[in-house]
């Protein structure tokens, strides 16, 4: 496995196996290596002959009272990890390397981020979309992976890869669980004893409004104060939003007649934790 930190180091690299007629297949991250990320790790070697793992906690993406300071890192564990998973380039670069200096120019997000964690978190993903459209240069992927856990993420890259023609397959992968159900995150780990009780009932939440809609309840505005409720009832996190939105175009909507998302985001006293189901009309 190579350890690169310079830009053109990875994109020659990567041209050359691009000219030896070889598929790359990219996983972005921001380290702290968990089961989600290494199932992307996996879905990306099944299907490309070449896997590159960035790692890189990306400022931009971050807001002001954000916990960029706070996010976990542990490079040498994910370097063990990545090698153990077969990845065969790990690009590790620092803030200096990819922000040299103050950007001339930004990527606005005009549609599928007024919602869900963009309403919460504005610029974030204006941030994800600079840093992944960097990563797609620098690492010309064939195939580019994504968690599920992040399905607004997902439907913005999709949005990015569409509008300005990457020749980039979008690839969304299933969310890896706990076995009680809460979602893998890096965040995670800033869970008190009692949150970490309690948070499985997110997953509960979005299960039961999503029973509500296949037992005969089409009243979407219903669907979501009853999951509000369920969810008040089972932990004392802060709950950021509850929405049901069209997906991948993140629209209102007031019967389900296509494709939606049922997504919860919940701020505990040190992490925020998000979660969704994306489920089709009955
Ligand atoms: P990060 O939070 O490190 O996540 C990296 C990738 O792992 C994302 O695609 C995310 O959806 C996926 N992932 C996280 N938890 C998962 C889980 N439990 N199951 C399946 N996949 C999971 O998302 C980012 O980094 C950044 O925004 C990034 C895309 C790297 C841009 O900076």
């Amino acid at each position: 496995m190579e350890v690169f930190k310079q830009i053109t180091e990875v994109q020659q690299k990567a041209q050359q196996v691009k000219r030896d007629g070889k598929s790359i297949g990219i996983v972005p991250t921001m380290g702290y290596l968990h089961e989600g990320h290494l199932k992307l790790i996996q879905e990306a070697k099944n299907e490309n002959d070449f896997v590159i793992l960035s790692i890189f906690v990306n400022p931009l993406q971050f807001g002001e009272n954000e916990d960029l300071d706070a996010y976990p890192r542990d490079e040498e564990r994910d370097l063990q990890r990545a090698e153990e998973h077969g990845v065969d380039l790990v690009f590790f670069p620092t803030e200096q390397t990819m922000y040299p200096h103050p950007l001339s120019m930004e990527i606005s997000v005009i549609r599928r981020a007024d919602v869900l964690c963009g309403r919460s978190r504005p610029g974030h993903f204006e941030g994800v979309v600079t840093v992944l459209t960097k990563l797609f240069n620098i690492c010309l992927p064939t195939n580019a992976y994504f968690g599920m856990k992040d399905a607004q993420q997902v439907a913005v890259v999709d949005a990015l890869i569409k509008d300005f023609n990457f020749p980039v397959k979008l690839k969304p992968i299933a969310t890896v669980r706990e076995t009680d159900g809460l979602a893998k995150s890096s965040r995670n780990v800033n869970l008190t004893e009692v949150e970490r009780k309690e948070s499985p009932a997110i997953f509960e939440a979005l299960q039961y409004g999503k029973k509500l809609y296949d037992s005969g309840e089409c009243n979407v505005s219903n669907i979501i104060e009853k999951t509000r409720q369920f969810l008040e009832e089972r932990t004392h996190g802060k709950i950021d939003y509850i929405e049901l939105l069209s997906y991948p175009e993140l629209e209102n909507v007031k019967v389900i007649d296509r494709q939606v998302i049922l997504a919860i985001a919940i701020n505990y006293k040190r992490a925020r934790l998000i979660d969704n189901i994306v489920f089709s009309e009955a």
